[in-house]
């Protein structure tokens, strides 16, 4: 079977980043990386709040941070005055937890491919209040109708208080068919919390067509921004509930100002985000999404062949905007967390390509990703060195 072309280079686009070019830079989903001209934009708010820091944390701020929310969550689809700004997913998850109200003999309900700090939070969650923590196995070739099924017979109402599924996962870079499976668990008057980390920027559906309860997205890793940039979005009838992790002064404010001012930190990041989308829009947010998603399948397919894994083997993503992607390692590799870490720091070392290699369900992946500033070559290169590589156990 042929290898697909690899897509047209966006011209320019990898003079925009500062990234080391003695790297290939094959994770973008781990940590993002900023765009040069969204470094400055932080870097001159930066200036400005230490120009004058009373004037800047006591005038206007608390309304800059609204505004810059109001403008996020526009290009996500989310209601502007329903959604907060947070750090990161992982306190998105963290706030949604802890504002449930558990109690023993509750169920939180997720699937075999969240977020390891995820699931991390929904025991220590389960521990505080008495409630269970179930986890659903989902097999990593289940169709959406498949999926959707195993999820409406996992669902326990009056017992399960909340579901939580990934819109795109992690370790095993499946969509999920977030819309469908909010639709089967209001049926079942569950509540759902979409983990949706790698959704902004990358994934071009609505916050608002998904339709959970809670929905949280990094604009730190597909839409350039600084990171430290979040968005949680709230359904009404949930916005009232909502505690934030730390009270402060906006705490009379209600949601979302109690959520978004968490006393004295540095909030240029978020002030900061728009510059991201301005890049974003720049490149043009379509080309963007072919071009990266072109260019994970064609990396996958490379580095896959190199390996002598057969293209019926290799997940399929669900779904066409997706840039990350799996390829399975030789049975043995990455069987545990640690030996993925080890794994995946040997091959930045040896082969100066930063790749993400994973362990699930005792198996082992290598997980590559798409960005306007790779190349072909640079999969072709990985796809070149990685067999010996992992050949020297
Ligand atoms: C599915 C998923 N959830 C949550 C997170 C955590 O994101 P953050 O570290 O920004 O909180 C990640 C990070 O990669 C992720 O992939």
């Amino acid at each position: 079977m042929s290898v697909p072309q690899p897509p047209e280079p966006i011209p320019g686009a990898r003079l925009l980043f500062s990234l080391d070019p003695a790297v290939s830079h094959l994770n973008h989903g781990s940590f993002g990386a900023v765009p040069i001209g969204v470094q400055r934009a932080q870097q001159r708010l930066r200036d400005e709040m230490e120009a004058n820091p009373l004037r800047f944390f006591t005038q206007g701020l608390v309304d800059r941070i609204a505004h810059t929310r109001r403008h996020l969550a526009g290009f996500l689809g989310a209601d502007p005055d329903g959604s907060a700004l947070v750090g990161n997913t992982t306190t998105g998850v963290a706030v949604v937890l802890q504002s449930l109200g558990l109690q023993s003999g509750d169920e939180v309900l997720s699937t075999d491919h969240g977020y390891g700090a995820v699931s991390l939070a929904i025991q220590r969650e389960c521990r505080r209040t008495g409630a269970v923590s179930r986890v659903l196995p989902i097999p990593l070739a289940a169709s959406d109708e498949q999926l959707v099924q195993i999820i409406r017979a996992g669902l326990r109402p009056g017992r399960t208080r909340v579901l939580v599924v990934d819109q795109l996962t992690s370790a095993t870079a499946k969509l999920f068919p977030t819309a469908a499976i909010v639709g089967v668990a209001r049926e079942h008057g569950v509540p759902v919390l979409v983990d949706a980390a790698h959704a902004p920027g990358m994934l071009s559906t609505t916050v608002a067509s998904i339709g959970a309860d809670f929905w949280v997205g990094n604009l730190h890793k597909w839409a350039y921004a600084p990171r430290g940039t979040a968005l949680l979005a709230v359904a009404p009838q949930w916005r009232d509930r909502i505690e934030p992790l730390v009270v402060s002064w906006e705490q009379e404010s209600g949601f979302p100002a109690r959520v978004e001012w968490q006393a004295t930190l540095d909030y240029t990041s978020w002030l900061a985000a728009p510059a991201g989308l301005f890049t974003l829009r720049s490149l043009g947010v379509d080309r963007v999404r072919a071009h990266n998603a072109a260019l994970a399948a064609y990396g996958q397919r490379m580095v896959a062949d190199a390996l002598g894994v057969p293209p019926a083997q290799l997940p399929d993503p669900g779904g066409p905007e997706v840039s990350l992607r799996l390829i399975p390692l030789p049975a043995g590799l990455a069987a545990t967390i640690d030996a993925a870490r080890a794994l995946q720091a040997r091959i930045g070392e040896r082969l100066a390509a930063e790749v993400a290699v994973m362990s699930w369900n005792g198996r082992g992946w290598l997980r590559l990703t798409g960005q306007v500033y790779n190349t072909a070559d640079e999969y072709e290169r990985l796809a070149a060195r990685l067999p010996a590589l992992l050949a020297q156990r």
